[in-house]
C-alpha cells in the first residue's frame, strides 16, 4: 500500500536529523612524535593490575554475559553500601543517559540542562523525540535558579553532571538538594556523578543519600575514568526501584560484556588503585593549574581530572593555533568548538612526562612570536 503523502525512503524520526553526532577526542597527532593523548579525562596511571588481571581471565569469548551483572551490581552495592536491586549497568554510562532520555522523555516533552552541560544530554534528548532546554550557567558554573526557572510543565528529566565536563566545575551538596526540592515530584533529576571521586571537597557528596531517600533522583557513574576502564563500556546507575526497572525494560539484554563484567568487579574492589589515581591528580591539578595561570593563561578552576583552559584571541595565540603547535609536539587537547568555547580548550591530567611537557610547550607556544604553529 502506498500513500501519496508518503517518504519514498526510509526517514528517521523528527530529532533525529538535529543531532550532531558525537565527536570523541582525538587518538592521533603528528607523524613519528610520542602521543600523549589529554582529550577525553582517561586515568593517566591506567586500570589497576587486578582488573587487568579480570579482564584476561574472562576470555571465554563463546559465552553470553550474565545479562543481570549480578555480580558487579553486589560489588558496587557492597562499596558503596546499596541496594543492589536499585542499580542497574550499563554499556558506559553514556547508554545509561540515553535510556533515561528514552524511557522518560518523548515527543512534546522537555529534556532540561545547563548550558555548558556534558554533550551526550542533547544527543539523548534529541534521540527520545523530546525538546533539549538550556539553563544558562554563571561563571561556567551550572545555576540552580535559572535550571529552576527553565522548568515548565513539559518538562520530564533534567540531566545534571556534577561536577560538569568540559568546565571541571561543580554545585555543592546543599545546592544539589534545593534543586531536587524545587521540581516538581514528575520530573526526573539524573545526577551524572562521571568525575565523583575526584571531588575532595567538605561541600561535596557524591548525593547518594538524596538518591536513597527521594523518588524522583538517579545518580549515574562510570568505570571509565577514576578505573581506567574507559575500553570496556562499564557504567551504572542507582536510583528508586521504579526507574531502575523501567531502565531494566529498555535495556539490550546483555549490554555488558563479560570482560568488562570481571574487570569492573576487580577494579572496585581494588580501593587502593582509585587512591593512587586519586593522589596523582592532587598532585598535578593544582601544578598544572598554577604552571598555566603563570603563563598568563584563564585556567577554570576545577574539582575534576581535567582542566579548560582560555586562550587570547590575539592572532597566533587563540586556541585553535594553541591546539595545532601541540598537536604537532604530540600533545592531543579537546577542542571546544562543539560546547560554544572555541577560545578554550580542554586538557586532562595526564603522567608527570605528559604534564610537564605540556607546560614546556605551552611555554614556548606562549612565547613565541605570534605566529603560533
Ligand atoms: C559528565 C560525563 N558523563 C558521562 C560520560 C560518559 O562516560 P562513559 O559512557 O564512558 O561511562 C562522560 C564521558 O566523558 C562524562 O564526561
Amino acid at each position: 500500500m502506498s500513500s501519496a503523502t508518503a517518504p519514498s525512503r526510509p526517514v528517521p524520526r523528527p530529532g533525529v536529523q538535529a543531532i550532531e553526532a558525537y565527536v570523541p577526542g582525538k587518538a592521533q597527532a603528528g607523524a613519528g612524535v610520542k602521543v600523549h593523548k589529554l582529550s577525553a579525562n582517561e586515568n593517566p596511571l591506567g586500570a589497576s593490575p587486578k582488573a587487568i588481571e579480570a579482564f584476561r581471565d574472562a576470555a571465554a569469548l563463546e559465552f553470553y554475559p550474565d545479562g543481570s551483572s549480578t555480580k558487579l551490581r553486589a560489588a558496587i552495592a557492597a562499596a558503596y553500601g546499596l541496594d543492589p536491586a536499585r542499580i542497574v549497568c550499563g554499556t558506559g554510562s553514556d547508554e545509561l543517559l540515553m535510556l533515561t532520555a528514552l524511557a522518560f522523555a518523548g515527543p512534546g516533552d522537555e529534556v532540561l540542562y545547563s548550558q555548558y552541560g556534558f554533550l551526550v544530554y542533547r544527543i539523548a534528548a534529541l534521540a527520545a523525540g523530546a525538546t533539549p532546554v538550556i539553563a544558562p550557567e554563571t561563571d561556567l558554573t551550572t545555576d540552580v535558579d535559572a535550571l529552576l526557572a527553565a522548568v515548565t510543565e513539559k518538562t520530564r528529566v533534567v540531566f545534571l553532571a556534577n561536577p560538569n565536563n568540559p568546565t571541571g566545575t561543580y554545585l555543592p551538596f546543599d545546592e544539589i538538594k534545593r534543586l531536587q526540592k524545587g521540581l516538581p515530584p514528575h520530573v526526573l533529576l539524573a545526577l551524572d556523578a562521571a568525575y565523583a571521586e575526584y571531588v575532595r571537597r567538605n561541600d561535596y557528596e557524591a548525593g547518594i543519600e538524596l538518591v536513597a531517600t527521594s523518588p524522583n533522583v538517579v545518580m549515574l557513574r562510570t568505570f571509565s575514568k577514576i578505573h581506567g576502564l574507559a575500553a570496556l563500556r562499564v557504567g551504572w546507575m542507582y536510583g528508586p526501584a521504579e526507574i531502575i526497572d523501567a531502565i531494566n525494560r529498555i535495556r539490550g539484554a546483555f549490554n555488558v560484556s563479560a570482560p568488562g563484567l570481571a574487570a569492573a568487579v576487580a577494579a572496585i574492589e581494588d580501593a587502593s588503585h582509585v587512591e593512587r589515581a586519586i593522589a596523582h591528580n592532587d598532585q598535578w591539578l593544582p601544578w598544572m593549574t598554577a604552571a598555566l595561570t603563570g603563563l598568563g593563561l584563564t585556567v577554570t578552576p576545577s574539582v575534576t581530572n581535567f582542566v579548560l583552559v582560555h586562550f587570547p584571541e590575539a592572532p597566533g595565540k587563540t586556541a585553535r593555533d594553541a591546539d595545532a603547535f601541540l598537536m604537532e609536539r604530540g600533545l592531543i587537547l579537546r577542542r571546544m568548538d562543539s560546547y560554544g568555547l572555541p577560545g578554550a580548550l580542554r586538557l586532562t591530567i595526564g603522567t608527570q612526562e605528559a604534564n610537564e611537557l605540556l607546560v614546556a610547550t605551552l611555554t614556548e607556544f606562549m612565547g613565541s612570536a605570534g605566529h603560533g604553529a
